[in-house]
């Protein structure tokens, strides 16, 4: 049986800017810190499937750029195929600015960029790897005629498909009325009351799917920066190796909890050479906001 899990999503250069408070509209607030990290939704969820022992494809756009380069690359050495991640000319490769306020909470400016330029002949030529997953996971960074083909692709071979319904666009309830399973947080469900067979991340709480909830064990808050996308992905990764529902879920509580440990949506940076740093940097060099200061 296929365990692969084909990602179609969106790759981000994260600019990742740690303060004490987000600044309010029109206010200026001092940066204490800011570092480049790998990110984009569809990344951040095909490494997590990867992390989770599953085969994780994922069809996306980075520009010709030195960082679209290395992101390749870096995803390829981490596990994920990348026969179907494109290198587009002209366009940069997608970026996000990210802050993070003292209560690891954040905020997210994206660029798409080389994103804009997935199209419907990218999904098609990924056809057959389409038909030959267990899972097919998507997110809401894409153009939606590429999530919405890349939908019927799944219905046409008999794949499930998962729906991040993340960020909330215009066309989220009626390309999530299309999916199998749609995973959302408490923010986004409200946005989206009609969605059937939701998976709800809770924060804190955990995340419940059908009548399961599983709630996750104490951790040292870092950064909650892609914790949903290493849920979502650990998710579609434990489906496609043939766990049920619960145990794929406690999985991925354990794992969108394990990603709020380390700061930015990844646990690998790029260095100042533009060189890989090594994995595991958790608290290395960023030991983590613990709240405001008084001061
Ligand atoms: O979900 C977190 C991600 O959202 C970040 O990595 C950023 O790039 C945006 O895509």
């Amino acid at each position: 049986m296929s365990c692969l899990v084909t990602v179609v999503g969106s790759l981000n250069i994260d600019t990742v800017v740690r303060v004490e408070r987000h600044p309010r509209p029109g206010e200026t607030v001092l940066g204490l810190e800011l570092i480049d990290r790998p990110g984009g939704k569809g990344a951040n969820q095909a490494l997590a499937v990867s992390r989770a022992g599953a085969s994780a494809l994922l069809i996306g756009r980075v520009g010709m750029d030195e960082d679209g380069r290395m992101y390749r690359e870096a995803l390829c050495a981490r596990g994920v195929d990348v026969q179907h991640l494109q290198r587009t000319p002209s366009i940069e490769s997608g970026r996000a600015i990210v802050c993070v306020d003292g209560y690891a909470e954040n905020s997210i400016v994206v660029i798409p960029g080389a994103n804009t330029a997935l199209s419907r002949e990218d999904v098609l030529a990924a056809e057959a790897s389409i038909a030959a997953s267990a899972v097919l996971l998507l997110q809401l960074e894409s153009p939606r005629e590429t999530v919405e083909l890349a939908l019927q692709l799944a219905r046409k071979h008999g794949v499930f498909s998962v729906l991040n319904a993340s960020p909330v666009t215009p066309s989220a309830e009626d390309l999530a009325s299309q999916a199998d399973l749609v995973i959302v947080n408490e923010h986004e469900r409200a946005q989206l009351p009609n969605i059937k067979n939701a998976c709800v991340t809770l924060g804190a709480e955990g995340a419940s799917w059908l009548s399961h909830t599983k709630r996750p064990s104490p951790a040292a808050l870092v950064d909650t920066t892609g914790a949903g996308d290493a849920f979502a992905g650990t998710l579609a990764g434990y489906l496609a190796l043939g766990w049920d529902p619960a145990d794929a879920l406690e999985k991925a509580v354990e794992a969108g909890t394990e990603a709020t440990t380390w700061p930015g949506a990844q646990p690998w940076v790029f260095d100042a050479t533009n060189e890989l740093r090594a994995d595991g940097i958790r608290g290395a060099s960023w030991a983590g906001p613990t709240g405001p200061s008084s001061s």
